[in-house]
C-alpha cells in the first residue's frame, strides 16, 4: 500500500517533544524523510532514534527558530541532505503564560521571538525553497489563545494572534505559486508544556467548563490534523486556521 508522504521531505520544528514529536513520527510512518528540528538536542536526537527504530529516515537539525542564521542554515541543510522540502510544520513555541502587568520585558520578548518571529523566519526560508520547486505545504501551530484572548496569557495570546495573521498573509501571497499555508489551533493538549498544569484543580475545572469534550487533547490528535493539511487531501485548503480544541473556541457553554 502506498503511504501518504512516500518520496516527500518534511521538516518539523519543536520536534523534540510533544506535538512536534508526534508529528515527526507520523510523517515518518507515512513514508516521509523527516528533518527533526529543535533547540534541544537531547529531545531531538530521541525523536530521530524513535523514527529509526520504526524503520523511518530522519536527521536532527539543531536550530533556534528565532535566529535568522539558524533557520536559513536548517532549510539549506534539509535541501543538501534530502534534495527538496515538500512539507513544513512550524510548531516550535514557548508557553509564556503571564498577565499584562506581571509580564516582564524579557518574558514578552521571548514570547514574541519564538512564537511570532520564529514562525515568520521559518515561512520565509521555506517559501523561498518551495518557490524554486514549484510548490509545497506549510502548517503553523497557532493556539486557541490566539483565536480568543485568554486571561493571564498576555504575551502568548498576542504572539499567537500575530502568527495567525502571518499565516493568512503568507497564504494570500503564495497560493498562486502552488504553496499552501495553513495553521492548526490547539486547545489544551496533554504535552510536557501543559502536563504540569493538568493536575491543578483550577485547570481541570477550566477544561470541564470550557471544552465541550471535557478533556485535554493528545499530541497525536494535533499531529493528524497537521498531516491532513500537508497532504493532497487538503489540496484546496489555504489560509485556514483549523481548531483542534474539542470545540473550545466554537462558543460559550452554558455554565
Ligand atoms: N500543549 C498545549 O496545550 C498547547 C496548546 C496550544 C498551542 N500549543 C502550541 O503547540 C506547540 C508545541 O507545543 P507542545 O505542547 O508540544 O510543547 P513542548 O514543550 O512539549 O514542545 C515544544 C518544543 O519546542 C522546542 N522549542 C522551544 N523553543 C524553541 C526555539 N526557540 N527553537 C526551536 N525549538 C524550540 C522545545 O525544545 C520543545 O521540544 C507550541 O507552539 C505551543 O505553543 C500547545
Amino acid at each position: 500500500m502506498t503511504r501518504q508522504f512516500e518520496n516527500k521531505v518534511a521538516l518539523v520544528t519543536g520536534a523534540g517533544s510533544g506535538i512536534g514529536r508526534a508529528a515527526a513520527l507520523a510523517f515518518a510512518r507515512e513514508g516521509a524523510r523527516v528533518v527533526v528540528v529543535d533547540i534541544a538536542e537531547v529531545g531531538g536526537m530521541e525523536t530521530v532514534k524513535l523514527i529509526e527504530e520504526g524503520g523511518g529516515q530522519a536527521i536532527f537539525a539543531r536550530c533556534d527558530v528565532s535566529s535568522r542564521h539558524d533557520v536559513e542554515a536548517m532549510v539549506k541543510r534539509t535541501v543538501e541532505t534530502y534534495g527538496r522540502l515538500d512539507c513544513a510544520f512550524n510548531n516550535a513555541g514557548a508557553g509564556v503564560l503571564t498577565s499584562t502587568t506581571d509580564c516582564t520585558e524579557e518574558a514578552f520578548d521571548l514570547a514574541v521571538r519564538v512564537n511570532l518571529k520564529g514562525g515568520w523566519l521559518c515561512m520565509k526560508y521555506e517559501i523561498l525553497q518551495m518557490e524554486k520547486q514549484g510548490g509545497g505545504a506549510i502548517v503553523n501551530t497557532a493556539s486557541a489563545a490566539g483565536v480568543v484572548a485568554q486571561q493571564g496569557h498576555s504575551p502568548y495570546s498576542g504572539a499567537k494572534a500575530g502568527l495567525i495573521q502571518l499565516t493568512k498573509v503568507a497564504a494570500l501571497e503564495s497560493g498562486e505559486k502552488g504553496i499552501r499555508v495553513n495553521a492548526v489551533s490547539p486547545g489544551p493538549i496533554r504535552t510536557p508544556m501543559l502536563e504540569p498544569l493538568l493536575n491543578d484543580p483550577r485547570i481541570k475545572e477550566h477544561i470541564t467548563k470550557n471544552v465541550p469534550m471535557h478533556r485535554a487533547g493528545t499530541p497525536e490528535e494535533v499531529a493528524a490534523t497537521a498531516l491532513f493539511l500537508c497532504s493532497d487531501a487538503a489540496s484546496f485548503v489555504n489560509g485556514a486556521i483549523v481548531p483542534v480544541d474539542g470545540g473550545k473556541t466554537a462558543g460559550f457553554l452554558r455554565q
